[in-house]
């Protein structure tokens, strides 16, 4: 473990499909013989692997609902990037992309009262059907706030997934329709979830080591 403390981002990235310890509670077979931890990282939720056989499952719920028809894919930014990326290419219906950027962490790990809606949407939604997509529902402000804003662009259906869901910190009434992982209450990166902009690009899911939520700490590294 030592060594991998010390190892660069190439070495873990290289293992990580198959080092990246299985959460139990999704009871995921998952190698553990060459376990090389991002060293920030506390323990890892989701593989890549993991994800993206989700992803694939999650694609084949949506068609089920939509069908063969057309709809529009309304991605929250930055954080929901990879896996709407991810989750376009396993959809073959005709599909038009917009995408709203909301903030509600900056630099801290819990949601600092109410989100704000940075840049809003370029397309008209009025009358076609909009599927919501963010990376996670946690407290369900952010997309409380985005579906009632959408909801008075006068969509014709509006549905919401999301990758992770927190449900033990939610605070007001929100459920999403698509739900691709149920996660424990800890702060996660990677896969598009950040820490002060920090470790969107990694590619499983993990919980980060309590040390490393303080902004200041990157200063140090
Ligand atoms: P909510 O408004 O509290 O539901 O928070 C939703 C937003 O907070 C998400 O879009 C994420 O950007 C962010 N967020 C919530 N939990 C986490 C986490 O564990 N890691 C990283 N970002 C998170
Ligand atoms: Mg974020």
């Amino acid at each position: 473990m030592a060594e991998s403390l010390a190892a660069p981002n190439a070495r873990w990235r290289k293992k990580c499909d198959i080092g990246f310890l299985p959460s139990k509670k999704l009871g995921m077979p998952v190698s553990k013989s060459s376990a090389v931890l991002h060293p920030d990282l506390a323990e890892v939720l989701l593989t890549e692997a993991q994800i993206r056989a989700r992803v694939k499952s999650l694609a084949r719920e949506i068609k089920a609902v939509y069908g063969d028809s057309e709809f529009t894919i309304i991605a929250l930014i930055n954080g929901a990037v990879m896996f709407t990326s991810d989750l376009l290419r396993e959809i073959d219906n005709p599909v038009r992309l917009d995408c709203i950027r909301v903030t509600s962490y900056g630099t801290k790990t819990k949601s600092i009262g109410t989100p704000q809606i940075i840049h809003s949407l370029t397309l008209d939604i009025a009358r076609r059907d909009v599927l919501l997509i963010d990376d996670i529902l946690d407290t369900g402000k952010t997309l409380r706030l985005v579906s009632d804003l959408v909801r008075k662009l006068k969509p014709s259906s509006l549905r919401t997934c999301v990758l992770l869901d927190k449900k033990a910190r939610r605070e007001v009434e929100m459920e999403a329709d698509f739900v691709g992982f149920e996660i424990p209450d800890k702060f996660v990166v990677g896969y598009g979830l950040d820490f002060a902009e920090r470790y969107r690009n990694l590619p499983g899911i993990g919980v980060l080591k309590p040390e490393k939520q303080i902004a200041g700490a990157w200063a140090t590294g």
